[in-house]
Parts: C-alpha cells; sequence; structure tokens
C-alpha cells in the first residue's frame, strides 16, 4: 500500500512531538493504519531554529504554495495555533476535500462550526483529539464512546497553568506571580500569559467541549469568563478553613434550549474528586444520562501528551481516507446554535473577601448591604489586627443567592470608605 503522505503545517512543541511519535512508533503505525505514514513536507516560519532530531531539514519550508500545490499530500496537520494563518490553511485543506488534524483551540473555538460543515461539505475529515486535555481522550469519550448517551453537565480542570499557579499557592502559599513564573519556566503557559491566567484559554477549551457534550454552536463571547489574577494564597487558607480548595473550573450544562457555560475560579469540596486534581494535571468530570458519573484525568499539556492526542487522530483520519470512509465521524457532529444562560440568572454560594480598615460598624455595614439584597449569611471570619498597616480580612461564606443580588451588593459596597480594595468574590461550586 502506498503510504499516506502527511503535510504538517507548524513545528513548535507540540509539531515536534508528533514528528518524534511517528517515528518513534513508524512500524506499529504502519500497521494499524494499513499504510507507512509519512511527513511530506512542513511549513515553518523560521527554518533555521533548532528542531527535534527525528526530522529531515531538507522537509522544512517557509512556502505554503507547496504543500497545497502538492497532490501527493493526502491530510493536513495543523500545529501552529492562533487564528492567522492557521484559519485560512484549514479552510484552503479542506476546500481542496484533504482531511486536517489540528490541535487548535483557538481557532476551534472562534470558528469550529464553520470549519465542521466545510468539512462536511467536502467530504473530509476535520479532527481535533489535541485542542482539549493534551493526552487525556476527551473527544473521542464524547463522540464516540457516549454516542448513546446524553452529556447532562461536565466540570473541568482544563488549563494546566490555572491549575499549577493555584496548586503551588495553596500548596506552598507562593505568591500568584511567583507560581506564574514557574509554570513559564517549565513551559506549561501559553506564550501570551493572559490566554491562561484570565481564563480565556480554558473558555476556548470549554466552546470545543460544549460542540460536542452539547452539540451546541455558541459564540465565545457569550461565556462568562474569570481568571485567578485576583487570588491569594490568604484565600487558600479562608477556602480550607470553610473545607473547600479553589480550583479554576470551566462548567457546563444542558437545560435542554439554553445551555449553561461559564470559567471562573470556585470552590470545590475538599474532598472531592477535583479538588485532588493538583499541579499541571487536567480533569474533567462528565455526567451522562444513562452513563452516571465519568472522570477522565491526566496530562493537559506539553509537547508528547498533546502529540499523543495528534497522531491518534492522524491514525483515524488515515483509516478513514484508505477504507473510503473519510468525512464519516466529522458528519457526526450535529450543532444547533444554543443561547448561553445569562449567567445574572446562576444561583450559588459564595466566598467574599473584604479588604477593610477595621472600624466601628463595618461588619454592620457589609451585612446590611448583603442583606438589602437578599443575601444570606452562612459563615464568617474576620483576621488580621487593626492595630497592624495592613487591613484586616472579612470573610463570609453566603447561603445560595443569584447572582445578579451578590453583584448588587457588592456595587453597594465597593466605594465604601473603609474599603481597602473591592471585594473578591468566588463562586462555589456544589
Ligand atoms: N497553556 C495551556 C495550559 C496548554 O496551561 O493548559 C495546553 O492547552
Amino acid at each position: 500500500m502506498k503510504p499516506v503522505r502527511i503535510g504538517l503545517l507548524g513545528c513548535g512543541t507540540v509539531g515536534g512531538g508528533v514528528v518524534q511519535l511517528l517515528h518513534e512508533n513508524a512500524r506499529y503505525l504502519a500497521s494499524r493504519v494499513g499504510a507507512e505514514l509519512s511527513i511530506a513536507r512542513v511549513l515553518v516560519r523560521a527554518p533555521e531554529r533548532e528542531r527535534v532530531p527525528q526530522l529531515s531539514r531538507a522537509l522544512l519550508t517557509t512556502d505554503p504554495e507547496l504543500l497545497f500545490n502538492d497532490s501527493s499530500i493526502d491530510l493536513f496537520v495543523e500545529v501552529i495555533g492562533g487564528v492567522d494563518p492557521a484559519r485560512a490553511y484549514v479552510e484552503r485543506a479542506l476546500d481542496q476535500g484533504r482531511s486536517v488534524v489540528t490541535a487548535n483551540k483557538m481557532l476551534l473555538a472562534l470558528h469550529g462550526p464553520a470549519l465542521v460543515d466545510r468539512a462536511i461539505a467536502r467530504g473530509a475529515d476535520l479532527a481535533f483529539e489535541g485542542s482539549v486535555g493534551g493526552g487525556i481522550p476527551i473527544v473521542r469519550t464524547l463522540r464516540e464512546a457516549l454516542a448513546s448517551d446524553w452529556v447532562v453537565s461536565l466540570r473541568g480542570i482544563i488549563n494546566g497553568t490555572c491549575n499549577y499557579i493555584l496548586s503551588r499557592m495553596s500548596l506552598e502559599g507562593s505568591t500568584f506571580e511567583a507560581a506564574l513564573a514557574e509554570a513559564q519556566e517549565l513551559g506549561y503557559a501559553e506564550a501570551e500569559p493572559s490566554l491562561d491566567v484570565d481564563g480565556h484559554d480554558a473558555a476556548h477549551k470549554l466552546v470545543v467541549l460544549a460542540m460536542l457534550a452539547f452539540g451546541a454552536r455558541v459564540s465565545i463571547g457569550s461565556v462568562p469568563v474569570e481568571g485567578i489574577r485576583r487570588i491569594q494564597p490568604i484565600d487558600h487558607q479562608f477556602a480550607a478553613r470553610f473545607g473547600f480548595a479553589i480550583k479554576h473550573l470551566a462548567i457546563g450544562r444542558d437545560h435542554g434550549g439554553a445551555v449553561e457555560l461559564r470559567v471562573h475560579p470556585a470552590l470545590v469540596r475538599r474532598e472531592s474528586v477535583l479538588a485532588n486534581v493538583s499541579g499541571v494535571l487536567n480533569a474533567i468530570a462528565l455526567e451522562g444520562r444513562a452513563l452516571g458519573p465519568c472522570l477522565l484525568s491526566g496530562r493537559g499539556a506539553g509537547d508528547l501528551p498533546t502529540a499523543v492526542s495528534v497522531v491518534a487522530d492522524i491514525v483515524d483520519v488515515a483509516r478513514a481516507r484508505l477504507h473510503g470512509t473519510a468525512g464519516l465521524d466529522t458528519r457526526a457532529i450535529q450543532l444547533q446554535a444554543r443561547p448561553v444562560q445569562p449567567l445574572e440568572d446562576l444561583v450559588c454560594r459564595s466566598y467574599l473577601r473584604f479588604p477593610v480598615r477595621d472600624r466601628p460598624g463595618v461588619l454592620a455595614r457589609i451585612a446590611g448591604a448583603l442583606g438589602e439584597c437578599g443575601v444570606s449569611i452562612e459563615q464568617m471570619v474576620q483576621q488580621g489586627s487593626s492595630s497592624s498597616e495592613t487591613p484586616v480580612q472579612i470573610v463570609l461564606l453566603t447561603h445560595a443567592a443569584r447572582e445578579r443580588d451578590v453583584t448588587r451588593a457588592l456595587l453597594l459596597l465597593r466605594d465604601a470608605d473603609f474599603a481597602v480594595q473591592p471585594a473578591l468574590r468566588i463562586r462555589v461550586d456544589e
């Protein structure tokens, strides 16, 4: 059988891992596919850069035409990341009827449904296991293993950088800045760290998961997103006192018409499985109507874990091409435009920390504003000494309350003369 020829678009961290795994497992992969997998050409921006030793320099080019005009290329693998020029390349490959494997969560979150439509129209495949959860087979699980089930909800730790930072803060008392610097040194963080720490990377991944779990076509702009910049080591201590850990979560729930999608830090019960997923690990907890609960956890970032997912997609796509079933897997992704439930309708408990000047009447004013908005207090702690220069911390756990009421109470207190900084609010995920 003729080899299956791959056009590799980009060869950075993940691309290097793909080259390495294709090389190391060549014989076994050929036996799985029924033909050898061969890299035909590699599009890069900087050919002089050092690459993995398994990659022949003769394959490198900076000219995309050499790949798109080469009709012997059977499938494309896009590991450039970002929207431009990746989107144009993926569209061009699909328009040529050639299947695409991509690990590009941002591209899928912004243009995924249109790309799926395009692939279906051209009888090609669009495979994207590497876009969420690195090496965790979450896309396959949703697309194939749960084909006969209905996913009711999912809760995931899907940004390794946030999880690493929060874990370091909680276990070592590190500051946010020190923990972020460590994550960057270890190569977990995106080139632009705000994608990680402000929650956008997790939001991109959640939109991809919502496509598969709920068949939802949503606009990324309608997903409420919060990052972890304002969390301090002291919040982990207070959370632990109340019996919780702080995690950065992506949450999705199918409400029939609307879907609930949100990304934010959350207090999770200390004994829950997600509370115990530490460091750079990712985890996704699913709830299937027939299956019940299911947890997938593993390495959500890094060259080789993500490359494992990309190569698994290459095997599937190459096999489908050889068997004349290209496009079948992609046709199974059925998407419908769904509204995202407004966050202000959410009802949950909240953790509130007020850094304040310790004066008579402060507690009464905080309790008064909350009471006026119908938010009831469940527990309260005050820490700090009025004699010191530093503010005291008043920390509350509220009973379940509507988002819009908590927001209104915090607004009433925002400019109070006793407030040293605006209050920090973290939702509780029960
Ligand atoms: N920056 C991402 C993370 C890498 O921290 O999870 C994988 O998408």
